[in-house]
């Protein structure tokens, strides 16, 4: 059983596209438990976008705020073999429970210097959560990357600097991803985009492993 937790200060980074993703490839294999702790609610939109679909398997998507995230979210999600939480953006006490419920945590960042600028406040969050959560794993994903440039290099030194697990997919910035996610699917279920299908898989992979 494991809890991930797609968390990151910044927004727009990817963290719902990583999220909604993540879940439904294990929800194909296993009952996964998607926690939508974004009062925007976009993982729930996302959702509700699904219902109408003809999409068979889906996680099953709830909301929760703040510290009902950890409180609450520890109980339900003891009825599924995994959970994905997609915790909102910003410090606020919903990341917080979900760096404490969580197993492994994905945090999804641009390859720009604000990117790696942005992270400072994330790292320190994240340092407290440890102190709770001793066993908590942390993976940082490259998204968004323009598959035409290679100017990852920095953000990959800066991460390296911090002693982060960096994964080694990355995640370029492909329309199969918006076009997804804002039908209620993901890029495999639009199957029009190979090589987002086989960054998703290798992702997949890559946390599960
Ligand atoms: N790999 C990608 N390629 C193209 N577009 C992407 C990609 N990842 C995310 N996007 C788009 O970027 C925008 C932000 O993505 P997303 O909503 O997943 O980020 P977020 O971190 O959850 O944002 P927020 O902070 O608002 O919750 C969305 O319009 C989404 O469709
Ligand atoms: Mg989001």
């Amino acid at each position: 059983m494991t809890i991930f937790a797609v968390v990151n200060t910044k927004g727009g980074v990817g963290k719902t596209t990583t999220a909604v993703h993540l879940a439904t490839m294990l929800a194909t294999s296993n009952k996964t438990l998607l926690i939508d702790g974004d009062p925007q609610a976009s993982a729930a939109s996302w959702a509700a976008w699904r219902r109408d679909t003809e999409h068979e398997t889906s996680p099953t998507t709830t909301c929760l705020t703040g510290k009902a995230i950890f409180s609450e979210g520890k109980g339900l999600s003891s009825g599924f073999v995994h959970t994905v939480v997609d915790a909102g953006g910003r410090d606020s006490a919903g990341l917080r429970a979900a760096l404490l419920l969580a197993n492994v945590a994905i945090i999804p960042v641009g390859a720009s210097n604000l990117d790696a600028a942005a992270m400072t406040d994330l790292l320190e969050i994240v340092e407290i959560a440890k102190e709770y959560n001793a066993d908590l794993k942390v993976r940082v994903l490259l998204t968004r990357v323009d598959p035409r440039t290679k100017d990852t290099g920095e953000m990959v030194e800066f991460l390296k600097e911090q002693n982060l697990n960096l994964l080694n997919i990355r995640v370029c910035e492909r329309v199969a991803y918006r076009r997804a996610v804002g039908e209620g699917a993901i890029v495999h279920e639009i199957g029009k985009d190979r090589h987002a299908i086989d960054e998703m898989d290798a992702f997949l992979a890559e946390v599960t492993k």
